[in-house]
């Protein structure tokens, strides 16, 4: 009797231990995720509005992103919807003929492109001298929608050669408009 008494106090420390382990750990994790959700850097998923193939374009094609994408050169506000207009697949498809919607759009689809909202202040113009569209935004080639990608929007990281205090600023606030989701365990984890 005594002996399974014992057993009894074990099991319910033990779950006591576990229970108070796993929710300190699932906390933190939460924690980090929330942290996360500081700007969406994922790419709006348009894959159900229109049919799509980067790596076809870009790489059998030989298509340059600037060509669909025509306004991202002059774009100065990350607030702004880059995604390409129908005007830019003109030059290449017939976007008239009402035998060929079809090519691009789904069924019963006919919707413009979105983008996702960012909390990041950014200006493509700013940053085209010396770049190439690909120092940013990787792998698209690869891809048919940008939303395959692992790298198809740039991470900080993409920003440290140059945002070191030396060529030009690291402060948040230069690249962040909304700093209330940041915190010091970023600090740590990114090396600033
Ligand atoms: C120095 C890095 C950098 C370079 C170079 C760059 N981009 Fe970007 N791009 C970004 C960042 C950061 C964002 C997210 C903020 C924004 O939307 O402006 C972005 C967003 C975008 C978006 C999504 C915008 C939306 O929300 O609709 C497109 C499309 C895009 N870029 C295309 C291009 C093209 C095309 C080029 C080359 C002409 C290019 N980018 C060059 C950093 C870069
Ligand atoms: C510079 C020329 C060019 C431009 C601009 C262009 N395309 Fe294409 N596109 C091609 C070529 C070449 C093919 C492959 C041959 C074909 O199927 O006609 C193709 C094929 C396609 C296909 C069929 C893909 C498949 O898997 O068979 C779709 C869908 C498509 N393009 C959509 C678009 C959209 C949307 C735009 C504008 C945002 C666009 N294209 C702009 C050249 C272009
Ligand atoms: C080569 C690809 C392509 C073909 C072919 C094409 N479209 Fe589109 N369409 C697009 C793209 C890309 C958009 C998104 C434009 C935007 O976001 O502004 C679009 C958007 C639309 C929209 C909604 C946005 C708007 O501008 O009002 C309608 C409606 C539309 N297309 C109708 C048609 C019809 C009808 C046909 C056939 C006669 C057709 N499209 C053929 C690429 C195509
Ligand atoms: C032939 C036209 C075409 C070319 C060339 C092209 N794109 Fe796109 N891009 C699109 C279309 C259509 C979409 C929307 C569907 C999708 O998300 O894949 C898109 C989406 C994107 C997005 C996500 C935008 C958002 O707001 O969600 C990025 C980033 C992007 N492209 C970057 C590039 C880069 C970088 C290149 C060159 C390496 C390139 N694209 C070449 C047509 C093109
Ligand atoms: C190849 C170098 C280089 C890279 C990579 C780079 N930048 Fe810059 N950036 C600059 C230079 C140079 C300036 C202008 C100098 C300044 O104003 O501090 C600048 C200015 C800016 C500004 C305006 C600062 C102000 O005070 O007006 C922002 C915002 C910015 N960059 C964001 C970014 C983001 C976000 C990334 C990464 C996606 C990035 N930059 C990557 C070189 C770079
Ligand atoms: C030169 C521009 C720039 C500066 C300076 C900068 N960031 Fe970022 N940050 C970015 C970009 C680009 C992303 C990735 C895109 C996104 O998530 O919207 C990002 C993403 C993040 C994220 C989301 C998680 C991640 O790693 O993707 C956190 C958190 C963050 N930054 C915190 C900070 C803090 C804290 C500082 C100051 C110590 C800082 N950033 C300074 C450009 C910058």
């Amino acid at each position: 009797m005594k002996i399974s008494k014992y057993y009894i106090l074990f099991f319910i420390s033990l779950v006591l231990f576990l229970s108070t382990t796993a929710y300190l750990s699932k906390d933190k994790s939460y924690y980090v995720k929330k942290e996360m959700t500081v700007s969406d850097k994922k790419v709006y998923d348009n894959s159900k509005i229109i049919k799509f193939d980067h790596q076809l374009h870009i790489k059998d094609a030989g298509v340059k992103c600037e060509d669909c994408h025509t306004y991202a050169i002059e774009s100065v506000s990350a607030k702004d919807n880059l995604n390409p207009k129908k005007k830019d697949c003109e030059s290449c498809h017939d976007v008239k003929d009402t035998k060929q919607c079809n090519l691009c759009h789904y069924d019963n689809v006919y919707k413009k492109l979105k983008s996702s909202d960012r909390e990041l202040v950014f200006s493509h113009k700013e940053h085209m001298k010396d770049q190439k569209c690909t120092d940013c935004h990787k792998g698209l080639d690869a891809v048919k929608f940008s939303g395959q990608g692992a790298s198809s929007m740039p991470d900080m990281e993409n920003c440290y050669s140059c945002h070191n205090n030396e060529k030009a600023s690291n402060n948040c606030e230069t690249c962040h408009s909304n700093l209330s989701n940041l915190t010091p365990v970023t600090h740590l984890k990114t090396n600033f």
